[in-house]
């Protein structure tokens, strides 16, 4: 099945991104939003991307222009899936508008289209059971700036074909993106799980007031190699996103309990970059790299979070949602790190990180304790570089 004509559903900060990239590879695209305003907006961020790439001798100024005119503004959903091969949606994270949508396209688009959605966290399989066709029902899960970052998850639900897994990944290739399938629908997928439950420990310490938050970037960007830091990275991305995704791991994860620091900024509308106002201020509604002194970076260490988030791929690999190399590509290429997590692991030492888990899950609770693999991998001498064997092996 050949991917010709694709429907984007929400114009935001990823379906613009979303649309720009079926263009260039191009596709035609059908854009939608609520209002002609957000789908102006959209276009609009578009154009200066385009522009951008076209500056930077990325893209030629012909090609830009011409995918331009590949993307259709929509206001009316019927008419916008009428037609496409393929549809993504990009609306706001609330798995029952989510799941109103999935119903309306699947009345309105052709029978042979596949239905994607771009979800952070919730479940494929419950939007897929909002429609008749469950086993073309996809996760295609971009990274924020969509246009920029490398990684796509395309996520199986329980009733996901493997033709539909194949066609998604090839489109996701054509986008010039590299996929990793996940193979179970949990929450968070294979990025955001591992980063997520890590990074909610932190915000309790922090909202606990153990450490600021500017002790917790300036470590991250100068101790661990993040770009943007911790805090930075939420508002660049949304913090209303985060809050969502955090509310529904704390729904659907047992033992999560969502830090009420996200909650705090969403309610007084400190959403980020786009709000001029989150953890840090952006008098021009820009992201601005954060200029942090190293002094700042002595206090806290930013392998905590990582600690935990070996441990949560070690349950994911154990479930058997992804390959280990897969596991670590994601993170990579999703959040641009140095490293992948079982690199990391293997590179501290399989042991440190089991005490280290351990003395977290004994502060913070048992839903810190380490992976039944972890602990095996100890009992078998499996310490990661040092021994020669870990995740991976080494000579
Ligand atoms: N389109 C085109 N160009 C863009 C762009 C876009 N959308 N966004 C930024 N650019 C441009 C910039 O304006 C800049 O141009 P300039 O040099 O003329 O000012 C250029 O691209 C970026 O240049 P650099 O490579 O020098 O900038 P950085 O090294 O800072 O890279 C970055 C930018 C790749 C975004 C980097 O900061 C980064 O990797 N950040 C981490 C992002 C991340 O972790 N994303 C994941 C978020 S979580 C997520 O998405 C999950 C979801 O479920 C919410």
């Amino acid at each position: 099945m050949e991917i010709k004509k694709v429907a984007v559903l929400g114009a935001g900060a990823m379906g613009h991104g979303i649309a720009q990239l079926a263009a260039m590879a191009g596709m035609e695209v059908n854009l939608r939003d609520i209002s002609d305003e957000f789908v102006q907006a959209g276009i609009d961020k578009i154009k200066w991307s385009l522009n951008k790439m076209a500056e930077k001798g990325k893209i030629s100024q012909e090609d830009a222009e011409a995918a331009l005119k590949r993307i259709h503004k929509f206001v009316s959903l019927p008419d916008a899936v009428k037609g496409v091969d393929f549809v993504i949606e990009a609306i706001p994270e609330k798995l029952s508008l989510k799941k109103e949508t999935f119903a309306e396209v699947d009345r309105n688009a052709p029978k042979h289209a596949i239905l994607a959605s771009n979800t952070s966290a919730l479940p494929i399989s419950e939007m897929a059971s909002a429609t008749t066709r469950p086993e073309k029902v996809v996760g295609m899960h971009f990274f924020n700036p969509p246009q920029l970052m490398r990684l796509v998850e395309v996520v199986r639900g329980n009733k996901t074909s493997d033709e539909t897994v194949r066609v998604t990944v090839e489109l996701a290739k054509k986008f010039g993106k590299e996929p990793v399938v996940v193979n179970k629908d949990v929450p968070g997928f294979i990025a955001n799980r591992c980063t997520i439950i890590g990074s909610n420990l932190v915000h309790w310490m922090v909202y606990n007031g153990e450490y600021t938050v500017e002790e917790v970037d300036a470590a991250a960007i100068h101790k661990a190699g993040m770009p943007m830091g911790m805090f930075g990275l939420l508002d660049y991305s949304g913090i209303d996103i985060a809050y969502s995704v955090a509310k529904f791991m704390e729904e659907r994860e047992p033992g999560f309990k969502a830090c009420p620091l996200l909650e705090e900024k969403v309610k007084k509308g400190e959403l980020g970059v786009k709000t001029g106002k989150g953890f840090y201020t952006y008098p021009e509604k820009k992201w601005v790299p954060l200029d942090l002194p190293f002094e700042k970076a002595e206090k806290f260490d930013p392998f905590i979070p990582v600690y935990v988030g070996v441990n949560v791929a070690a349950e994911l690999l154990r479930n058997g949602v992804a390959s280990k190399e897969d596991i670590d590509k994601a993170l990579k290429l999703g959040f641009n790190l140095p490293m992948g997590y079982f690199e990391l692991a293997d590179s501290i030492g399989i042991d440190v990180v089991v005490q280290k888990l351990k003395e977290i899950s004994a502060k913070y609770g048992p839903f810190y304790k380490p992976s039944p693999l972890l602990e095996e991998m100890v009992k078998k001498g499996e310490l990661g570089q040092k021994t020669k064997k870990g995740f991976y092996t080494y000579e």
